[in-house]
């Protein structure tokens, strides 16, 4: 008895020192610096050392991405062994990783190891919210620590390489890549874009615990004609350098491992065959050393988009444009050695792509460190992971309408919960979960059931999928309603209405959704719609017979606990629309920095009524049936407290071309209970060598404030932040007058004005 109490101890003491060298070992590798960019001498001598001693059919192998499931075959092995292969994309467990790794390193003539890649995209096993509404937290420090989280536990089973972050600017919802984003706004982008990098690459790419990143996807994707996943993108070169670069050079700047090379083309030319946007920009203005790959067979691709003939074009384009690696189709491997052969491209340019793939190779220590160690305690899934899912879904939430202060609802109400989304752990995880198990999703229902008791809870979901129309259970819900205090509805989209190739031509909530809404609405009782989606969804008939909206993207793992916790105000939501939501599909694109056209409507034309042509009124850049502005701006988002904004100042009215100014406002809660929030710095460039958008996102910060509390909150702006591309396509701030807002969204706040004087 003593012995098995002695071993019983012994063993609870090894586990919980197991769990406690996994919590520090976590908890180190959850902070991060800043990657350097500075190219090593070092490693630049042994890519040039071992370049030398490659045959060029090794280079070609190394230029090749090829997919593979979970079966490594004899024939695949041989590949390896000949040096056929630089990377795999999936390929398997772990144990297969590590098997491909050892005949790489030692079977193959010159020892090269492979990079294993994937879809590492808002969580590896623990799955945070969607990028979008990983947005919405306005959070850089959370958003980091998210990709942290992924690349610990992406990388624990050999995984060095995630295809993240998609910095995409997404300004229409009908694309349904828009999940996957991180939102509208170039700042909003460049600046979480940056957090995923340091957070996927943490200090060092050597480091176990680091994954490569991939920005995604160069460039213009999210330009796609009437949101059409894969559509043709036309982009003046000054929009592109504005609006759609920027993400990317900040990328660039923090020093990301790889870039992927779009399925799109951009003004006619594709974007992985586009020598303008890879060479000219990403390697000669920004002096990227890292490599390109490009997206899943998007260079065979060229040939249905009309640009190449056949795949010897399709090689030939793709290396002179600067794609250094090519995912899952063979032209490079089919065609290079002949073309470099007939002298049709010269071996410097093979050469240059090796180089940059190898300098990563080095850099992300793959020589040294090929093989995954799996003797290493389990972090998949680890309290701190759980912890910050659950942390990011609280502050991705946005609270869009609060009539009557119906939330937080207060314990001890009996609740009917209902919808087809309260109880759908694998919908609530989103879009790009290669390796989520829904098994492992915390459901919205188990969460409140443990939070508020069960004998409090109703549930009668009245549909069962989202895009159902069976309303057979209706009845059930409308009764649990009767029979409670307050409805909780989850409504919105399942995952598979959003992410790749899953675009909408209708906004609208799928479904019987609104039939079910009337139904409860008809019961009289007061309802906070819970909306989880992939997109922003038109749904002002639902907003009308509730009180209550929270937007809570899709969640993740831990969406909820994170959901319960704001629902019942342990909580107080803080999220902010990282994009502009339409009043209807007909409105987008839309986006908060349009110009403002030579006959901008007034506020005085505001009112009309959604979808009834009046006579039509006024000359003015309008619809007849619906109102010009949208239903919810970007950066818009309410909180359970009231935030009031006064006494903007600027520390000097002029500043000279090169200084810089700070801008200052006074942040005061004036409601009732402690809240959060994310303060925004938009400015107007009024008049411009060429027009300029009617406001620009500058900058922001979370501010928390207790009841009463009031704060000084203060930006630094330099001309250089004020810059674009000017009429000469020369990027320059102009002498001239401008707006400052500061404020809690891109519609409201308190102005001031200042000019740059030459
Ligand atoms: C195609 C997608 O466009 C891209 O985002 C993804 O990383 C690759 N497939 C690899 O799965």
């Amino acid at each position: 008895m003593k012995i098995k109490t002695s071993i019983k101890s012994f063993r609870l003491l090894l586990v919980t020192g197991i769990m406690l060298i996994a919590i520090v070992w976590t908890m180190n590798c959850m902070t991060t610096k800043t990657t350097t960019t500075a190219k090593d001498p070092e490693i630049e001598k042994k890519v040039n050392a071992l370049l030398t001693k490659m045959t060029l059919q090794e280079k070609i192998g190394q230029m090749m991405q090829q997919h593979l499931g979970d079966e490594l075959n004899d024939a695949t092995k041989e590949a390896i062994r000949k040096g056929q292969i630089g990377s795999f994309l999936n390929a398997g467990n772990v144990e297969i990783k590590n098997e491909i790794q050892r005949i790489a390193t030692k079977e193959s003539r010159l020892g090269i190891p492979l990079i294993f890649g994937r879809d590492v995209i808002h969580g590896y096993k623990t799955i945070i919210p969607i990028p979008l509404g990983q947005a919405a937290s306005w959070n850089p420090e959370l958003v980091e620590k998210g990709a942290r989280v992924a690349a610990i536990e992406a990388s624990s089973e050999g995984v060095k390489w995630t295809f993240a972050p998609m910095i995409d600017i997404a300004r229409d919802p009908r694309w349904g890549r828009i999940a996957e984003s991180c939102g509208e706004d170039p700042y909003l982008t460049s600046v979480l874009g940056a957090a995923m990098v340091r957070g996927f690459q943490g200090d060092n790419l050597a480091d176990p615990s680091s994954i490569a990143a991939c920005a995604k996807h160069y460039v213009g994707y999210g330009a796609a004609e009437g949101g059409r996943d894969y559509n043709t993108t036309l982009i003046p070169e000054r929009q592109l350098r504005d609006v759609y670069l920027p993400s990317f050079h900040a990328a660039v700047k923090t020093g990301v491992a790889t870039l992927m090379s779009a399925f799109n083309d951009i003004n006619g030319v594709p974007a992985s065959g586009n020598e303008f946007t890879l060479r000219q920009v990403l390697r000669n203005e920004w002096k990227f050393d890292g490599f390109v790959v490009s997206d899943w067979t998007s260079m065979t691709e060229m040939i249905a988009h009309g640009y190449c003939k056949d795949e010897a074009e399709v090689a030939l384009k793709s290396l002179k444009a600067g794609v250094d690696m090519e995912m899952v189709s063979q032209s490079y491997l089919n065609k290079l050695e002949e073309l470099i052969k007939s002298g049709a491209v010269s071996e410097k340019l093979v050469d240059e792509a090796v180089k940059n793939i190898l300098r990563i190779k080095f850099r992300a220590g793959l020589f040294d460190n090929p093989i995954t160690d799996t003797s290493k305690p389990s972090v998949i899934l680890a309290p701190e992971h759980l912890a910050a899912a659950k942390d990011i879904a609280v502050q991705s939430m946005v609270l869009l309408q609060n009539k009557n202060d119906l939330l937080p609802v207060t314990k001890g109400k009996r609740v009917a919960i209902i919808g087809p989304l309260a109880d759908a752990p694998l919908d609530q995880m989103g879009t790009w979960v290669l390796d989520g198990n829904a098994a492992n999703s915390v459901t919205p229902l188990k969460a409140i059931r443990e939070m508020i008791g069960e004998s409090n809870v109703q549930y009668a979901p009245g549909l069962t999928t989202s895009r159902t129309t069976e309303t057979a259970g209706f009845a059930k819900a409308v009764q649990a309603a009767r029979q409670s205090d307050v409805v909780l509805l989850f409504i919105g989209e399942e995952q598979i209405l959003s992410g790749e190739a899953h675009s909408r031509a209708f906004l609208n909530l799928p479904g019987a959704q609104e039939e079910l809404v009337a139904a409860l609405a008809a019961t009289g009782k007061p309802i906070a719609a819970i909306i989880m989606a992939g997109r922003p969804l038109t749904f002002r008939t639902v907003a009308d017979k509730v009180q209550a909206i929270l937007y809570a993207w899709h969640p993740g793992t831990m969406g909820g606990p994170a959901i319960a916790d704001v629902v019942f105000g342990v909580a107080n939501p803080s999220g902010k629309l990282p994009v502009t939501f339409p009043r209807t599909v007909g409105q987008a694109p839309i986006y908060y920095a349009h110009k403002n056209t030579g006959r901008p409507p007034s506020a005085s034309e505001l009112g009309i009524p959604l979808g009834t042509p009046l006579d039509p009124r006024g000359f003015t850049s309008k619809y007849l049936d619906v109102d010009f502005t949208p239903e919810y701006p970007f950066g818009y988002g309410l909180s359970y407290t009231r935030f009031e904004y006064s006494n903007i100042q600027v520390s000097a009215p002029q500043i000279k071309m090169g200084g810089k100014l700070t801008v200052t406002a006074e942040v005061k809660n004036t409601g009732q209970v402690p809240g959060e929030e994310v303060v925004q710095l938009y400015v107007q460039d009024l008049f411009g060598s060429v027009t300029r958008p009617v406001k620009e996102l500058k900058g922001f910060t979370r501010v928390a404030l207790q009841p009463g509390e009031s704060k000084t909150v203060s930006f630094d702006l330099s001309t250089d932040d004020l810059a674009f591309y000017d009429i000469n396509m020369k990027f320059t701030a102009e002498p001239g007058d401008f707006h400052v807002w500061i404020g809690g969204n891109s519609a409201e706040g308190v102005m001031t004005d200042f000019a740059i004087v030459d």
